[in-house]
């Protein structure tokens, strides 16, 4: 089944509260393990900029259900692309905080020092995603 990236970002509502957080963790990297789906999640309490590897139908298969998730909104993807090979390979499901989202790194892949992922092309979010992902322990 071929190997697919999938890209989105997002906007919390307010039926995600603080809690919530470790809760979409603990769901994400459970289902996640399971469907041999990696990726990475940054949030910056007020936008979700999320990356899911693993194959087409699984990728799909969560994309789905996590679209449905009321906790947030406005879900466009970024980018969904064949590829060759995984490079959140380490992380069911790595998460990046606000700390990380740096008004330099902001700078470099977007129009604004602050985190505007919509104004983001998918390779811009993608390159910022890995960026990001130096600074990130493995599972
Ligand atoms: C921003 C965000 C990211 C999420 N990421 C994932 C994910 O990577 N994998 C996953 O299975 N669920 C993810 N979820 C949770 C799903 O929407 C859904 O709640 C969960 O898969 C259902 O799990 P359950 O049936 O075990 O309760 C995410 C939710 C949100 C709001």
């Amino acid at each position: 089944m071929y190997l697919t990236r999938l890209i989105y970002v997002s906007t919390i509502t307010q039926l995600c509260r603080p809690e919530s957080l470790d809760e979409i963790l603990i769901a994400s990297r459970k289902h996640n393990e399971e469907d041999h789906i990696t990726g990475i999640l940054s949030f910056d309490e007020q936008y979700f900029l999320q990356c899911l590897e693993g194959s087409r139908s699984k990728v799909n298969e969560a994309y789905s259900r996590i679209h449905n998730d009321k906790r947030h909104t406005n879900v466009i993807i970024l980018d969904y692309e064949e590829i060759s090979s995984r490079v959140f390979g380490d992380w069911s499901m790595g998460y990046v905080p606000k700390s990380k989202l740096t008004a330099l790194l902001n700078i470099q892949f977007s129009g604004s020092d602050s985190f505007t992922p919509y104004e983001m092309s998918g390779a811009s979010a993608f390159q910022m995603l890995l960026e990001l992902k130096k600074n990130l322990p493995s599972d």
